[in-house]
């Protein structure tokens, strides 16, 4: 069993507020992340894929092809947009790096599955201290 894994970025906007609290609620829970104005971070998204090497190529699967399916099903609808506001598979949930990853990982896992890859891990660095690890249970 061999891993390999593609870095995509993207910058976001976003605010963490839950709408069934106060404001006071929110701004006790959250901090300045519930400014109602929003602020945006530069996002590291790693995929992770594992499988056996294939005896044609020599790879798990092809990291172009995991490329392009993760700028094509993810990064479009996420670089430079509001996590609150413009992301259809965010809508009615918290815009968490958390969430986010999970439904990058509901994104992305049959894709790759279709590709012959298994995806392992959705790793999602917020900023250069805070990240997320996904494994999909
Ligand atoms: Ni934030």
């Amino acid at each position: 069993m061999v891993h390999i894994q593609r870095r995509e970025r993207f910058n976001a906007a976003h605010r963490l507020y839950n709408p069934d609290w106060t404001d006071e609620r929110n701004f006790e829970v959250f901090g300045p992340c519930a400014n109602p104005h929003f602020h945006g971070h530069n996002f590291n998204l790693i995929v992770d894929v594992k499988g056996e090497i294939q005896k044609d190529t020599g790879f798990v699967m092809d990291l172009q092809v995991l490329r392009n399916l993760i700028r094509e099903h993810v990064i479009v609808h996420l670089d430079h947009r509001n996590l609150n506001l413009d992301v259809p598979f965010l809508e009615g949930k918290m815009a968490s790096t958390e969430v986010l990853a999970i439904e990058i990982w509901k994104i992305l896992q049959p894709l790759i599955a279709k590709e012959g890859g298994q995806l392992h891990c959705i790793r999602l660095e917020e900023t250069e201290n805070n990240f997320v690890e996904y494994y999909g249970e």
